[in-house]
């Protein structure tokens, strides 16, 4: 059988992201868990705030279908998000919203969240890690029909939850990650 391919999202392009720090971790977890990763950037995905007119005139952009490829290409998808204001990013909510809009052929619109599973996970400086931003990701993410598996983190004081080498310092967050990944990997193995 062909190895399960997991894809790692981080969603925040900022330089020393606590997020970006977090997918890398969840990357290499995934792999030593014996999983094919790959983690992008959406900075190589770059898109315009959504517009119905934008779409009207110019289509969906080509970084939408290949981010959505991208997506149906891996059997399980990690998301790792800030928080803004009690929820997701813009970049985040504006990518998962172009990424809805893609049509192929022989496809329904937003197919290929359908029935994916989806990980999701935060990294904040507060108390709360986060979580409130997964909430709103789950619901989003469980809107669109993926299955969002019940584990996620929330990693709270998260500038104090790195290393000089940018590895998590505490066991409890590395145990925390581990069995985040290791459901990812297992749900997304009995999806396949
Ligand atoms: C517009 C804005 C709103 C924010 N709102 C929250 C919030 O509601 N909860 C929270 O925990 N952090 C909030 N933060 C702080 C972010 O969690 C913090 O900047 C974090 O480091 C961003 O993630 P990153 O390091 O991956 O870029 C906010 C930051 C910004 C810029």
């Amino acid at each position: 059988m062909a190895a399960l391919k997991i894809l790692v999202i981080p969603g925040s392009l900022r330089t020393g992201s606590l997020n970006a720090k977090l997918a890398a971790v969840a990357a290499y977890q995934i792999a030593q868990a014996g999983a094919e990763v790959t983690c992008i950037s959406l900075a190589d995905f770059a898109l315009p705030i959504y517009d119905g007119d934008l779409q009207t005139r110019s289509g969906v952009p080509k970084n939408a279908v290949n981010l959505k490829r991208m997506i149906g290409a891996h059997h399980g998808v990690l998301i790792v998000t800030p928080e803004y204001n009690a929820s997701v990013p813009p970049l985040v909510k504006n990518t998962i919203d172009w990424v809805t809009r893609v049509q192929e052929p022989q496809e329904t619109r937003g197919q290929v969240f359908r029935g994916r599973a989806f990980a999701i996970a935060a990294a904040s400086q507060s108390r709360l890690g986060g979580s409130r931003s997964l909430a709103a990701l789950r619901s989003i993410l469980s809107a669109c029909q993926a299955l969002v598996i019940p584990n996620q983190l929330a990693l709270s004081f998260a500038a104090e939850a790195y290393d000089d080498m940018d590895k998590l310092k505490h066991p409890a967050d590395i145990e925390a990650l581990d069995a985040l990944v290791r459901q990812l990997i297992e749900i997304s193995q009995r999806l396949t």
